[in-house]
């Protein structure tokens, strides 16, 4: 069995919604990192974007995810820019399974669409995940699993997992 189960991928693709189910079915702890970022910093995720920038939260996540990674027996939600540094790469790879959670764009704009809290899709919502996504082509594709969640239910993409996992 991995020492964790660390899920990436792009904003929208499920990653909080199958890291809390995936860790109940292992009776393992959840941890989300853009929680853990909040409560460190005592503001919110757009509140410290717009009060330090986006590279002082880029580094509030990796010290986070280096945190973490020494741990063990945690399903671990990444942010979807977590995987923006090579070094955090390294560090997810040593520190357990990483899947990659994908959803075509469609489904991405529906589940973030109307979401205050990600400063980055502000503005036109449509407009910016599909540019975030062209920028972001190819970075998610180290993970040791990928699966696609769009028409997916959360313990079918649970139970896919686990047969991988385990
Ligand atoms: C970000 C994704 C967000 C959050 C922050 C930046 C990104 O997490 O960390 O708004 O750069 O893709 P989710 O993927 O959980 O929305």
């Amino acid at each position: 069995m991995h020492r964790n189960i660390i899920l990436i991928g792009f904003m929208g693709t499920g990653k909080s919604t199958v890291g809390h189910a995936l860790a109940a079915a292992l009776n393992w702890t959840f941890v989300d990192m853009d929680e853990r970022i909040v409560e460190k910093a005592g503001q919110s995720i757009p509140e410290i974007f717009a009060a330090h920038g986006e590279a002082y939260f880029r580094d509030l996540e990796s010290d986070v995810l280096h945190e973490l990674a020494g741990g063990a027996k945690q399903v671990i939600a990444t942010g979807g820019g977590a995987v923006l540094r090579p070094a955090n790469r390294e560090v997810m790879l040593k520190g357990g399974l990483v899947v990659n959670l994908k959803a075509d764009v469609e489904t991405i704009i529906r589940r973030v669409k109307g979401d205050a809290n990600r400063p980055l899709l502000a503005g036109d919502v449509e407009e910016r995940v599909r540019k975030l996504l062209q920028e972001r082509r190819g970075m998610y594709d180290y993970a040791h699993l990928a699966i696609d969640t769009s028409s997916m239910q959360v313990d079918e993409i649970v139970r896919t997992i686990l047969t991988h996992a385990t």
